[in-house]
């Protein structure tokens, strides 16, 4: 059996980096990889963009929809998980009193996002789940509970940035579609560190990082639009293809980096190597571990019930640090005094620690992290 332990990253090895959710971080294997791409691209970047670039992203594109359950013809790249949901948001037709429902697990920028559209009179409804919720029932009722007549989209995370909350989005897009909503999901942390499968979920939009937990160059998400939204969602910036299709309108927008979209297969060999069952099996019970020894180390308790989460884990402060200069001043100072690196976070109210578990992960990471966290907080 492989050892997942001694896989090889570019990741400081003295630092205890607990932040793999934060912005990914790259196996040897995948910078080594992107650098080789990256000298091919310049070899002749004409060659590359011109003729070769609409092959190289059809063959990319298949392996993707492969890992995510969707046909290909469902799928986009974008930049990022930023640039999809507002590239979703930004093509749908809004009226004067269409609402909008989210959770207060929402990413802080999709919450710009949804601001924004406040300027076409649109309500958007932010409705609160708890962090100790206890079943999957309670979490769609809450969610559903923020519906009307006039929802015309539920915005759903399925990993949560600020909680690292696991959503069911099965049964939230199950429960949408009973009622004639459309469903969007801010799958930023789910690539790689779930299992997906889009087409089985029934959602209309579904927008997920590949820089994060599959580990390729930063730089790359996809995009999986619903076959009757194929013709309606088009990118923030229109070029050449925009009028062409869905493919030709979001293949090229413009002279980019085709390093990040071309170095994904790489991600995907390094991770088929060591079989994706036994590496989110081992991230998920190290983050667990780790949580409870930072919790017994800082005297408080890990905030969210095992079955709603994955690789990311909360564990609550002794303190409330009320704003995030407070809180990002606790992050540097675990960085600068104690070499350790993780997400101060806020939810309702409660600040917590969030904490992720990554092959380069070991136990004394979190022990490093609960004893910094104590003298930080002293
Ligand atoms: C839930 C969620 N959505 C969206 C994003 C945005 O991702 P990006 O910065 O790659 O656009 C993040 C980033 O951490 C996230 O956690």
């Amino acid at each position: 059996m492989t050892d997942l332990t001694a896989t090889r990253w570019l990741v400081d090895p003295d630092h205890a980096y607990l932040n793999h959710g934060g912005f990914g971080a790259l196996p040897v294997s995948v910078a080594e990889a992107a650098a080789a791409i990256r000298a091919e691209v310049e070899a002749n970047p004409t060659d590359m963009l011109m003729r070769r670039w609409p092959a190289l992203i059809d063959a990319v594109r298949d392996r993707v929809a492969g890992l995510l359950g969707t046909d290909p013809a469902n799928l986009v790249f974008v930049p990022n998980a930023t640039a999809g949901t507002a590239t979703v948001l930004s093509s749908l037709h809004w009226e004067p009193g269409d609402e909008v429902v989210s959770t207060d697990h929402r990413y802080p920028a999709v919450a710009s996002q949804l601001g924004v559209l406040l300027r076409y009179g649109v309500k958007v409804v932010e409705q609160h789940v708890p962090v100790d919720i206890g079943s999957v029932a309670e979490i769609v009722d809450r969610i559903m509970a923020g519906v009307t007549e006039r929802t015309k989209l539920v915005v759903i995370d399925s990993i949560a940035s600020p909680t690292g909350f696991l959503f069911p989005v099965a049964e939230i897009a199950a429960a949408a579609r009973e009622r004639g909503i459309a469903v969007l999901v801010d799958g930023a942390h789910a690539p790689g560190q779930i299992a997906v499968d889009i087409d089985a979920l029934g959602v209309d939009f579904w927008v997920g990082n590949l820089h994060k937990w599959v580990c390729s160059p930063r730089g790359c998400a996809a995009l999986a639009v619903a076959p009757k939204w194929r013709d309606v969602v088009r990118p923030l910036v229109a070029s050449h293809g925009y009028s062409l299709g869905y493919h030709d309108a979001f293949d090229w927008t413009g002279t980019a980096d085709p390093v990040p979209v071309l170095a994904i297969p790489a991600a995907l060999d390094f991770w088929d190597s060591l079989g994706w069952d036994a590496v989110r099996r081992h991230q998920r019970e190290l983050v667990t571990a780790g949580a409870r020894r930072v919790a017994a180390a800082i005297g408080t308790e890990v905030a969210i019930a095992d079955e709603f989460t994955a690789a990311m884990r909360l564990v609550r402060l002794p303190v409330d640090l009320r704003s995030e200069a407070e809180r990002e001043a606790v992050a540097y100072r675990l960085i600068t005094e104690h070499g350790v690196t993780a997400h101060i976070t806020e939810h309702a109210g409660t600040t917590y620690v969030r904490m992720c578990g990554q092959l380069y992960n070991t136990a004394e990471h979190y022990d490093r992290l609960g004893e910094a966290l104590t003298k930080v907080l002293a």
